[in-house]
């Protein structure tokens, strides 16, 4: 008798236990669901990390069917990269992650996981892109050419790495900004190609030069690419105009310093050379 008390006893504590450990751990959602596109590598991005749960990412095409990512089921990493998937990349997709437990009881219905959706997603007109390189071509000393490097993408077809301009076509255009050295007024340009002519410059005049990609057809948020680094011509090479009042300050302590050598080392020779000739008078005199 005492022995099935105890062990409905048990029972009820074992039931309790249950209650208060489902209650006090739910199985956690993913959360702050984000998407992080640069140059067209696309990578889905959340918070938590659960304690014995797995995570599956299903994405979706224009409002589609749910496709499970290959690369992303049951995972404990907080970051899928669904570069790969999202093709055509002129669309919109949606993605939903769901939170699994790693050991599935089989009384467990998979309906009835947290899954968290991500926001929509259109990855031609959303992606990022990275600043550029590019080089400068003197013609004459009016004009300039811009040679634009497109920026290389992780994607490829038929095994060949794509830039964006393979992707973009038409569309990308480059921003050309430039300004006089050592004044403010700022022009820019736009060119539909990646090698572009700056005309009307004044002769012998230093400019500086940034680039950035833009796509005028996308959203105004997402138009313009990262500022490159700036390059600058050299222009002509003229002391008087150029050189700022720091260079001239550092020029004439060089020739002051350079000076100052000069004159010590002569001084120290002379006297070398006037003891030598002391010594030898002194020691050829008849003692
Ligand atoms: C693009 O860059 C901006 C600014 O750095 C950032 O806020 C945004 O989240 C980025 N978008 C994507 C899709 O990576
Ligand atoms: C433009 O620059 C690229 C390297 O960035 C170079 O391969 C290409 O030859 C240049 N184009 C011309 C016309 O000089």
């Amino acid at each position: 008798m005492a022995s099935i008390i105890t062990l409905l006893y048990m029972g009820v504590c074992v039931y309790a236990w249950r209650i208060t450990t489902a209650d006090d751990n739910p199985i956690p959602k993913a959360e702050n669901v984000h998407w992080t596109s640069l140059d067209f590598t696309t990578i889905l991005t959340w918070t938590g990390k659960p304690f014995d749960h797995t995570y599956t990412v299903l994405y979706a095409m224009d409002d589609g069917n749910w496709i499970e990512s290959p690369d992303c089921s049951q995972i404990s990493e907080s970051v899928c990269d669904l570069t790969d998937h999202l093709k055509p990349l002129d669309r919109i997709y949606q993605a939903d992650i769901k939170t699994e437990p790693v050991v599935v009881a089989s009384d467990y219905d998979m309906e009835e996981f947290p899954h968290t959706y991500s926001l929509e997603f259109n990855p031609y007109r959303e992606s990022n892109i990275s600043a550029v390189l590019f080089t400068l071509e003197d013609v004459d000393e009016n004009t300039v050419i811009v040679n634009i490097t497109d920026p290389v993408t992780s994607i490829h077809e038929h095994g060949k790495q794509l830039s964006i301009r393979d992707i973009l076509k038409n569309d990308l255009k480059y921003k050309i900004s430039y300004y006089k050295s050592g004044s403010t007024g700022k022009r820019d340009i736009v060119s539909d190609s990646s090698r572009a002519k700056i005309v009307g410059l004044d002769a012998g005049q230093s400019y500086c030069i940034m680039v950035a990609a833009f796509i005028p057809s996308r959203p105004k948020a997402t138009q313009q690419g990262a500022w490159s680094t700036q390059l600058c011509t050299k222009g002509h090479w003229n002391i008087l105009q150029d050189l700022s009042l720091g260079a001239w300050i550092g020029a004439v302590f060089i020739l002051l310093i350079v000076l100052i050598i000069l004159i010590t080392v002569t001084v120290i020779c002379c006297r070398c050379q006037r003891n030598k000739r002391l010594q030898k008078s002194q020691s050829s005199a008849p003692v």
